[in-house]
Formats: C-alpha cells, structure tokens, sequence
C-alpha cells in the first residue's frame, strides 16, 4: 500500500448501483495515505450520499459544474490536483460521454480537461457491457492510454449474470497501485543489454551460447512500462524488435562494450541480462578452417568485461548484474556482487538444473535469487513477463534508496 502514500486521487462516481461500495474504497485509500477528493454528478448522489462520502475522505464532495463557493476553472484546478483520477463506477454512458468528448458536468468536463493518468472501472449490466457499442467505445478509451480495471464477471445487481460487475475495493486499490508503479522511472534511462555474442572462429564459424535474449526484453518491456526510456543494446536474436525501445543490434562482445559504453554517460541504471562471451578466439582465421588434422586448437581471449567497466566507471549508473550458475548459485552471485562491484545480481539457473524446472536459457519462464549487500529476495518461477517487471520494482525500489527523489 506504500505506493498510495501521499498521492492525490480524484474518485468519479457515476450513477451505478455499485456506487454503494464507493465508501469502503474510499475508507481503504485514506487508510492507505492517499487524499482522496471525490466528484459525483447528481444521480450519483442518489445511490450514495455525498455527506458519508464527505466524513470519510475528509473533504468537501463536488457535484455541480459551476457551485456558488468556488471560482469557474474548478474542473481544471481538480484535474490538475490529481495524480491519478479513477471513475468508479464508470457506466455505460459515462463510457460513451467520454469517448466521444462529451462534457456536461462536471466529472465529465474534468476528465476532458486531465492530462494525467486516468483509471475507469466500468460497472454495467452484462449486455450493456457486451454491446458493440460500448465495447467499440472502451477499445478506443483503450488506444487513447486510458485504462480499465474490470469489470469483473459474476451474478449482477438487475438478476443477470455476466460481465459487468464492477471490482471490490480491494482489487481496485491494487489497480491503483498498479498505475503508480507504472510510472516511477519516469524521466529515468534504462540501458539493457540482451541476448548472446558470437564470437567468430573463421568466416563461417562463430562460438555462442543459448541465450534468446528473452529474458533482456521482457525487462526492456517492463522498463517502458515503468515509465522509462530504455536503450536496449542486443545479441543476434530472433525476437521481434519493441516499440518505442530504442534498439541496437550487435554481434560480438566488443562491439556490445562499445555500444553500452557509447551511451552509458546518460543511464541511471544498467542492466547486463545478456550472456556474454568470456573469451574470443585470439585471430580468427581469414579463410574457412579446412578439416585436415584430427585435433585443432583455438586459442582464446579473454573479453572486457562489460558490467564490470561501467561499475567502475566514476559516475557510474545503478548496476544491475546476472549469474547463471549450474552450481552453487548464492555462492558464486555473492562473488559476482563483490568482484564486480554491482549494486545487485539476479542469479538464474541454467543446465541441467533449470531444464528440469524449464526456466534459464530460452524457456518463457524463469525463477531469479536477487542478491544485494544487505539482503536477498527469491522471485518464485513464472514467466519472463511477470519476472521482469518484479525485478524492476524491486530495482526502482534500491534505486530510490540510493538516489531518494
Ligand atoms: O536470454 P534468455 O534465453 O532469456 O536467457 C536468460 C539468461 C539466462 C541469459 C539471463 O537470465 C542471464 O543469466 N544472463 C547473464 C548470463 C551471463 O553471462 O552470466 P555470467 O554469470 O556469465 O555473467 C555475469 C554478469 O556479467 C552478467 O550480468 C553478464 O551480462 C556480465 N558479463 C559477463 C561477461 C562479460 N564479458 N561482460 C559482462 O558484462
């Protein structure tokens, strides 16, 4: 509940029968550290008082456009005070009032004035919700950046069951959560590197290893997600590009050292989630290696290490490491934080041991130990999707630990 402290959340109710559970939702986010301010239009106010609504947010309730005790730019001043503005419910005409920038009171007139994040909770009943003109209307809210939490299906208030319902308090506080966290690496700059390097051997022949650069960018995606710009630096993959993430592409690992070094300067935090080669072959031949002898031997190089540079660079960024181990896991992450000299290491399974759980390399699941200096955190298996974007949280979390806004 910690990422409600202290924000400032507009509560819209529209005339729907679940307006009753609007009390317990405002209860619970002033419990949680928000200040709520709440605006209904006038059938609201039929489903739910605005004097119960009042004594619990602490308050005034505002439900006419132009009131006697306050200037004329009202709707504007709320739509800039809020942080977050979550219509709950949100009705089917509420819906069409807004996709189609209709304003004729004063939840609607705000809601065409804010320019922040917006947050609808459709409540309606099931065929109202099913018809092609309010599913039309919350697919275009959608492409608009407005997000929808619910509804949720189940038996309804008119006798019908369906989707419809609108969510408890409890899921909509977490749906409020959910759009804090969504930004908190706003102005931040999020360099990734992914995927393998190879390595070359000969013209046609290079060495690599097993990384499909999934793992990288899911946690690009959820960078963006968290508001960030991200750069992603990428192994030979054969994933599809991402938008909005700006992506170079390169094969060996010194030309991933000069990407990364190229733009690490502007980085607040680095994250090296690819499978870097170790050593190269010293001289790759310059024709094709012929099969003649029974044994050849390639000498090999050691390759700069890449996360270990930018860690010691002076005004380096905060420095996310990887370890995939085939044994002794927390021994050998605890190692890497410490030679490395990284801010945290999410230490991954891989061989034998992840085949047998299908995480590590190339799976679309992974289960990640992260280890930092005071503590360490298991991120259970799931997908590389849902993995990222806990191991994000839990960066930005270190991150404003390190660097408090
Ligand atoms: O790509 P996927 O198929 O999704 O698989 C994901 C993954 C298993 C590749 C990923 O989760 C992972 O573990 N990436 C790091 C792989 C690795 O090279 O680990 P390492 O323990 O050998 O290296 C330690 C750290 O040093 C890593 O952050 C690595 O990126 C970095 N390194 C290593 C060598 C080098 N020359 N430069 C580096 O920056």
């Amino acid at each position: 509940m910690e990422k409600l402290t202290h924000k400032k959340i507009l509560l819209g109710i529209t005339a729907g029968i679940a307006a009753y559970k609007c009390p317990e939702l405002v209860r619970q986010l002033v419990k949680a550290g928000t200040e709520v301010k709440i605006v209904m239009n006038q059938s609201a106010a039929q489903f739910v008082t605005p004097l119960s609504l009042q004594a619990l947010s602490g308050q005034p309730v505002y439900t006419h456009l132009f009131s006697s005790n306050e200037h004329a730019m009202e709707h504007i001043d709320l739509a800039r005070w809020a942080d977050l503005i979550l219509v709950a419910p949100a009705t089917a005409n509420f819906l069409a009032q807004h996709a189609h920038g209709l304003a004729d009171d004063l939840l609607t007139t705000l809601c065409l004035a804010a320019n922040g994040k917006l947050l609808f909770a459709p409540s309606m009943n099931q065929q109202m919700w099913k018809n092609a003109a309010t599913q039309g209307n919350v697919s275009l809210l959608k492409t608009r950046g407005i997000q929808f939490a619910g509804p949720a299906e189940g038996e309804q208030a008119c006798g019908e069951t369906g989707p419809g319902r609108m969510l408890e308090p409890a899921e909509l506080i977490q749906a409020c959560e959910q759009m804090f966290t969504s930004g908190q690496l706003e102005g931040k700059t999020v360099l990734i590197t992914a995927g393998p390097t190879q390595e070359a051997i000969d013209p046609a022949r290079f060495i690599s290893n097993k990384s499909s650069g999934k793992m990288g960018y899911a946690l690009a995606e959820a960078a963006k997600s968290a508001g960030a710009k991200v750069i992603l630096i990428s192994g030979p993959v054969s994933l599809a590009p991402l938008t909005d993430v700006t992506t170079i592409q390169v094969d060996t690992a010194a030309n991933m050292h000069h990407a990364v070094m190229k733009h690490v300067a502007i980085t607040d935090i680095f994250i090296s989630a690819a499978a870097v080669a170790d050593y190269r072959p010293t001289t790759p031949a310059r024709e094709k290696i012929k099969k003649s002898t029974s044994l050849i031997n390639i000498e090999m190089t050691k390759t700069k290490d890449i996360l270990q540079d930018v860690a010691a660079r002076l005004n380096r960024p905060f420095c996310v490491g990887f370890a995939a181990e085939t044994e002794n896991l927390e021994q050998n992450a605890l190692e890497k934080l410490r030679t490395k000299a990284v801010d945290m290491i999410a230490a991954n399974w891989v061989g034998e041991v992840a085949q047998t759980q299908n995480t590590g390399f190339d799976s679309d699941n992974n289960s990640i130990h992260v280890f930092t200096t005071e503590n360490n955190t298991l991120l259970r298996k799931t997908s590389k999707t849902k993995i990222a974007q806990q191991l994000i949280e839990l960066i930005t979390e270190k991150y404003y630990e390190k660097n408090p806004a």
